[in-house]
């Protein structure tokens, strides 16, 4: 028995010096840093060796994985987020996400249909080696598992985080780890996150962006992006094509509710089908579309006022009226633009 614990310790450390990600040290996860601090963690992120993108490895293979109940789980729940842990789901201590949205929605799938795995999409290829990482939301290092549970209570609307040991959260971790199987550790990876674009030095146009609308998302995210729902939509909440606005999509304190990550995903990405080789609109189009879908009703996060607590490390597309003490015309621009083009973490 003794010896059996023994082994078991010896495995987990061995995992954990085994680690994917950044050395963090001197600090630690959980930390607030300073200015100083931050942009020097920031800067070992941007330093690190970029490597390929990887595609993920053959999904057959997941069977024959000693994990593979766990890894098909987290598969489950990122792609049938709704109906795994949705708000209607039977088992009511499973209700952790908020509203009908899939994490796939967002992260999409690759040719292998796995969750995650697009190019330019968010994916999760990469994301075992990009955390613990500084966040200027709460200038602090958060864990992967912070991370994920910030997607949770943002754009999977008012939802509730997940225990660090619940199998929702062990599995979607457990598939994180099978993706990065055979990338290099400690560098980043290409086609993570959203691309880089330059932005219009002008202001986002909402009535151009309506237009655009209809001829190019119509058809499925439908009137004023209330999305498509499924046949069996109330028992389940399930949506065919998921709403870009009201109750059931992502809040106003999400990364998508932010104009310049909303234009780069629309660019790479939509109408379905797109992808950053092939766009299907201009960056100046996805950004007039993008400023149109943020213009209808969404659900308000509450204390939004108390994200990025630091001004010198607020992003300039979130408009928090908080931040701007009644300058009418600095909230205009967080909302609409123009904007610098950063290319820094957010
Ligand atoms: C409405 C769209 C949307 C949905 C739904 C969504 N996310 Fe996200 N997610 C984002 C955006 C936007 C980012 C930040 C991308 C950026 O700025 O590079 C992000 C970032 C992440 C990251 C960090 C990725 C990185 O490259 O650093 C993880 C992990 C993550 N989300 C997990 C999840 C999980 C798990 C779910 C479901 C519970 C989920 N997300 C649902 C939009 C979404
Ligand atoms: C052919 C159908 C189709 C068209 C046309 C389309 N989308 Fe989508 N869109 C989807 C699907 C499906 C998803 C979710 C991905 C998945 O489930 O695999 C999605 C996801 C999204 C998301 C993230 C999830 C959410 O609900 O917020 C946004 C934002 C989005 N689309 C915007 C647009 C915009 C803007 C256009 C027009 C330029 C557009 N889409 C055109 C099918 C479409």
């Amino acid at each position: 028995m003794y010896m059996k614990k023994l082994v078991i310790a010896l495995i987990l450390l061995f995992a954990a010096n085994n680690s994917f990600a950044i050395d963090i040290a001197p600090y630690k996860t959980g930390q607030k840093l300073n200015d100083k601090q931050a942009k020097e963690l920031q800067q070992r992120y941007i330093k690190r060796d970029q490597q390929a993108w990887k595609e993920p490895a053959e999904v057959a293979s997941i069977a024959k994985h000693k994990n593979a109940e766990l890894i098909n789980y987290g598969i489950k729940v990122l792609d049938k987020t709704v109906l795994t842990i949705g708000p209607n789901v039977s088992d009511k201590s499973r209700r952790y996400s908020g509203n009908s949205l899939n994490c796939s929605s967002c992260h999409l799938k690759g040719e292998t249909q796995l969750p995650g795995t697009k190019y330019d999409a968010i994916p999760f290829t990469n994301v075992v080696n990009d955390y613990p990482q500084f966040r200027k939301r709460g200038m602090s290092i958060v864990s992967l598992s912070d991370r994920v549970n910030s997607c949770m209570t943002r754009s999977m609307g008012d939802g509730k985080a997940m225990p660090v040991d619940s199998r929702e959260m062990l599995g979607i971790l457990a598939y994180y780890d099978w993706l990065a199987e055979g990338i290099k550790k400690n560098s980043a990876m290409e086609g993570s996150g959203l691309p880089d674009v330059s932005f219009p030095a002008r202001k986002a146009d909402v009535a151009s962006g309506g237009k655009l609308y209809q001829q190019f998302c119509f058809a499925c995210h439908a009137q004023d992006g209330q999305g498509t729902k499924a046949a069996d939509y109330d028992t389940s909440g399930n949506y065919t094509f998921p709403p870009l606005a009201g109750n059931d999509s992502f809040n106003n304190g999400a990364g998508m509710s932010r104009l310049k990550s909303a234009s780069k995903f629309i660019h790479a990405n939509m109408p379905l089908g797109a992808s950053s080789k092939t766009p299907a609109l201009t960056i100046d189009q996805a950004y007039d579309v993008a400023a149109y879908i943020l213009s209808l009703p969404r659900e308000n996060k509450n204390g939004r006022d108390k994200d990025f607590p630091n001004p010198n490390f607020r992003p300039d597309d979130y408009p928090v009226p908080e931040y701007f003490n009644g300058d009418k015309i600095a909230l205009e621009k967080a909302k609409i633009g123009p904007y610098k083009n950063s290319t820094t973490m957010d």
